[in-house]
């Protein structure tokens, strides 16, 4: 019996395993604010058709108890079921500061238990005001100028005793950068970023164990304005929140004795201007490495001509850990080429648009001036185009100290760019004296697609790159001009492409803090958010409705009912600030700055159509996450919204043959997304789309609004080749057109530039936009296939690729909570390949293409060898088959 026991238990080992762990959806967080933070694991099995049976969490205060197979916090005890995302902690009530270790094993539906998995953890924040005794200090400037020189503070302190563990606490208003005797703390950038600071201020902490010594040691803070009192937006003035900067600061030092220190900013830390002469998110940086100051912050400097820092008053906004990942550089980009279009101006190339800054190398003599200007376009003659930055300057200006090889990069601003002009460098520069620095908020890439077709792996590029452009702190419209604002139609268009590209399930989560921060008093969700005093417009048909529309999808794509739980209340009074001034479900009251769908091409789809079809879309929704949250009448309230709108919108702009008022692509396209087209009229309004695209020679003409639903519904309503021929169209409007151009980002406007007309309005042209490039999710759910099943979080998946001829394969995977699945396939002759990988503790329908069942064969056999797929139907050219997870290699004949 025990030699049986054992023997089962080995192999259990080597088939069955949790891994992944991960606490509110990140690795081993050191701050968290939640009560209860919800855990999750990835299962992972050697073998097909794996589904988790049971689990038990052990969560302890220290590792130790762990090994001892006990949990002090929490023992979950053997829970029955396949959940292995989204489990809610239920154990001791946690404290300030607790640090949480834990493990979890599984069991499966093929008898085996799992070993137990490597050991987890988090930590809790410091969750009450009273936690926070350190003051909130900085220098006071001259707060009259636009730009001013920004602060450094220091401390100087002693540790006598041995250190078991060291954490500091950062925040700002304003951005910080701290380090830690002479050595930067973190390498995140533009810390603690961007949130309403009069609601809502983030800092972040850091594990300083390994920089803090014996003896004498030195912390020191370099406070910038970013979104606090810099300027942001189109807004005239700086200072949207306040136009003092200050800083807090706690280091917690625990000692091996058990004791504990805590270093807090107080009037006793010594502050100095020093060679930031002026940093601006918008405007850029001068720094004269002249006025550096050598030692700041290592412990023995002279700081006797520092003044002593001010204290300044406690915000009463709410304090709360960074939720998501910092932004931090994520990748160096070497020049491709420099030019030297005019004597003494040159021009670098990354070759790639990017938003960032770039690390200069440069020797010379002190007091020497360079002036970097960032671009992300040319002139025909080869200089820098900016006009279309508006009224951000995007310029540093360097002045060289003059002591040997200086390394510069600027401290608290970025910028959209692929090009840099540089002059006043010593000589010409070398290839080395630019390195382009890409930031962007450090998600885990989820993503990745490849297929036979240059231009389109050339757009799947430059959808990422404008993603990650355009993920700094929030979502952005674009990275470069006076704007850079959480526009919430562009962010809500592009939500469900960006979760394929990356896992922003803590992105969003901090971002929806944002948006209901800004919500009006009457339940108006802002244009964008963070509020923006200036930029402040709100209701917008199509941009408003992203307080719905996102959490809905972070909800499909991860299975988070806690933010519907969140923002439930908020998103209800959003239903009611549209029903209130609508009473007749015709959406045409309180909608402000009505933007419709933004930048169509002569194809203007009226507004109240657009608006109420967004009203439906938000009701039905509802319902759903209604009904996700055990919300019985809600979802019975919004079943009647949903119909009740969707009746009014049929009467008022459907005829009986199926055609639309405006008779627009994005009027159709909304109508057969959103569900509101009645059923026996869908082939029709899809043929009317067909038509549309014929008479306009086989182009597009929708807008942001319509863009993101042309290819998905012309592909389920039977039009997968009409999609197709979109996507490998290379004249205006089309994805495949500004990449003739040269584009390595997704533009905002199709023709930014051409090679006969030149630019577009400098007054709105941006060329790092993600908005158009919400294509991506057709790309990975109908080219590649990869989708959501029913259930939410990828618990079931389907597999549909719509094949065509113009590809001769595809390529992709994604990185889904459950695991990774794949999609790759190939066609040749006829025969078609198609490997699939489906992650334990799922199910999927995989649709094989093929011209009957019997063609169809799996890892060299016959389907009927492999149990874990059961033939389900032969439906449009493919053979359906529900599987078990698993890698399966499948073979067929298309024709
Ligand atoms: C932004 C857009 C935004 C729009 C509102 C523009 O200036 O760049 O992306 O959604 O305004 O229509």
């Amino acid at each position: 019996m025990i030699m049986l026991a054992l023997a089962h238990n080995t192999t259990a080992a080597a088939q069955l395993k949790a891994t992944s762990l991960r606490c509110e959806y990140r690795t081993n967080p050191l701050a968290m604010d939640v009560a209860k933070p919800r855990l999750s694991w990835i299962v992972e099995s050697s073998k097909r058709g794996t589904i988790q049976t049971a689990y038990e969490i052990f969560v302890a205060s220290d590792p130790k108890i762990l090994g001892e197979g006990r949990g002090d916090l929490w023992e979950s005890g053997k829970v029955e079921g396949d959940q292995n995302t989204q489990i809610a902690y239920a154990g001791k009530s946690l404290q300030t500061r607790k640090q949480c270790f834990w493990k979890v094993r599984i069991w499966d539906n093929h008898g085996n238990i799992s070993p137990f998995s490597a050991i987890a953890s988090w930590r809790m924040g410091l969750l009450t005001g009273a936690d926070w005794t350190g003051s909130w200090i900085g220098l006071a400037g001259d707060t009259s100028r636009d730009l001013r020189p920004d602060p450094f503070v220091r401390k100087e302190f002693n540790v006598q005793k041995g250190i078991r563990r060291a954490t500091a606490y950062i925040i700002t208003r304003g951005l910080f950068i701290a380090s830690l005797n002479g050595s930067r703390i973190g390498h995140d950038v533009l810390s603690p970023e961007w949130t309403d600071y009069r609601k809502r201020i983030q800092y972040l902490t850091y594990d300083v164990t390994p920089q803090i010594k014996k003896g004498a040691n030195c912390v020191g803070i370099i406070i910038g304005d970013g979104w606090y009192s810099g300027f942001v937006g189109f807004g005239k003035l700086p200072n949207n929140y306040g136009s003092q900067t200050s800083a807090l600061m706690q280091l917690h030092i625990e000692f091996a004795d058990g004791t504990e220190e805590v270093i807090a900013t107080d009037q006793s830390w010594r502050g100095s201007f020093g060679p930031i002469l002026s940093s601006d998110l918008l405007m850029g940086e001068e720094y004269d490495a002249r006025l550096e100051m050598n030692g700041w912050d290592k412990p023995g400097f002279n700081d006797k001509r520092w003044q002593p820092v001010a204290v300044y008053p406690k915000p009463t906004a709410r304090l709360v850990p960074l939720p998501t990942e910092p932004v931090r550089i994520t990748q160096l980009l070497k020049p491709r080429r420099i030019t030297e279009p005019k004597k003494g101006i040159f021009v670098i190339d990354l070759g790639q648009n990017i938003a960032g800054f770039v690390r200069l190398k440069v020797h010379g003599k002190a007091g020497r001036e360079i002036t970097m200007r960032h671009a992300e376009v040319l002139n025909p003659d080869g200089t820098i185009y900016t006009t279309n930055l508006r009224r951000a300057k995007a310029t540093e200006k360097y002045t060289l100290g003059g002591k040997g090889i200086e390394s510069y990069e600027p401290h608290f601003t970025f910028h959209g760019f692929r090009y840099v002009e540089v002059t006043g460098y010593p000589g010409k520069p070398a290839m080395d004296a630019i390195t382009g620095c890409a930031i962007n908020t450090d998600l885990p890439i989820t993503g990745s697609f490849g297929c036979s077709d240059k231009i389109v792996n050339q757009l799947v590029s430059n959808i990422s790159w404008s993603q990650r452009g355009n993920f700094i702190s929030i979502p952005t419209d674009c990275p470069q001009r006076d704007e850079r604002l959480g526009w919430m139609g562009d962010a809500q268009i592009f939500v469900r492409t960006a979760a394929f590209d990356m896992d922003v399930s803590s992105f969003m989560t901090k971002w929806m803090y944002d948006v209901v921060d800004a919500q009006s008093p009457d339940g108006a969700f802002m244009d964008t958010s963070p509020f923006v005093d200036k930029n402040g417009t709100f209701g917008a048909p199509g941009w408003g409705d992203a307080g719905i529309i996102v959490p809905w999808n972070i909800y499909r794509c991860y299975g988070d009912t806690r933010m519907i739980d969140d923002h439930f209340e908020a998103m209800e009074r959003w239903m009611q600030y549209m029903a209130e001034a609508n009473p007749d479900f015709i959406r045409k009251n309180r909608l402000n700055n009505n933007y419709g769908d933004w930048l169509s091409i002569d194809a203007e789809t009226p507004k109240d159509l657009l608006a109420t079809a967004f009203w439906a879309y938000d009701a039905r929704l509802m319902v759903d996450m209604a009904s996700a949250t055990g919300r019985t009448e809600a979802q019975q309230k919004y079943e009647a919204v949903f119909d009740s709108v969707k009746s009014a919108f049929q009467k008022a702009y459907i005829s009986a043959d199926g055609k639309i008022h405006g008779a627009t692509q994005t009027g159709y396209v909304l109508a057969l997304a959103f569900n509101l087209m009645p059923d026996d009229l869908r082939q029709a309004a899809a043929q009317f789309i067909i038509d549309d695209i014929k008479a306009k020679k086989g182009h597009l003409s929708t807008g942001f609004i319509g863009v993101k639903y042309l290819n998905p519904v012309l592909t389920e309503t039977g039009h997968a080749d009409v999609a197709y021929q979109l996507l490998f169209n290379k004249t205006f409007p089309s994805w495949g057109f500004p990449i003739t151009q040269g584009a390595t980002t997704i533009w905002e406007r199709w023709d930014g530039w051409t090679t006969d007309k030149g630019f577009q309005d400098p007054g709105m042209n941006s060329f790092n936009h993600y908005s158009m490039g919400s294509v991506g999710e057709w790309l990975y759910r109908h080219v590649a296939g990869i989708d959501l099943g029913e259930k939410p979080g990828y618990k079931e998946i389907i597999v549909h690729p719509r094949v065509t001829e113009q590809l001769s394969h595809v390529s992709a995977s994604y990185s889904s909570p459950q695991g990774v699945i794949k999609s790759e396939w190939a066609q040749k002759k006829g025969r078609f390949t198609f490997n699939v990988a489906i992650p334990a503790n799922t199910v999927a329908t995989i649709y094989v293409p093929a011209k009957s069942p019997d063609v169809v064969r799996e890892s060299g056999k016959p389907v009927k060898d492999s149990p874990e797929l059961i033939f389900v139907r032969h439906e449009n050219g493919c053979a359906v088959f529900k599987a078990g997870s698993g890698a399966y290699r499948f073979e067929s004949v298309l024709h």
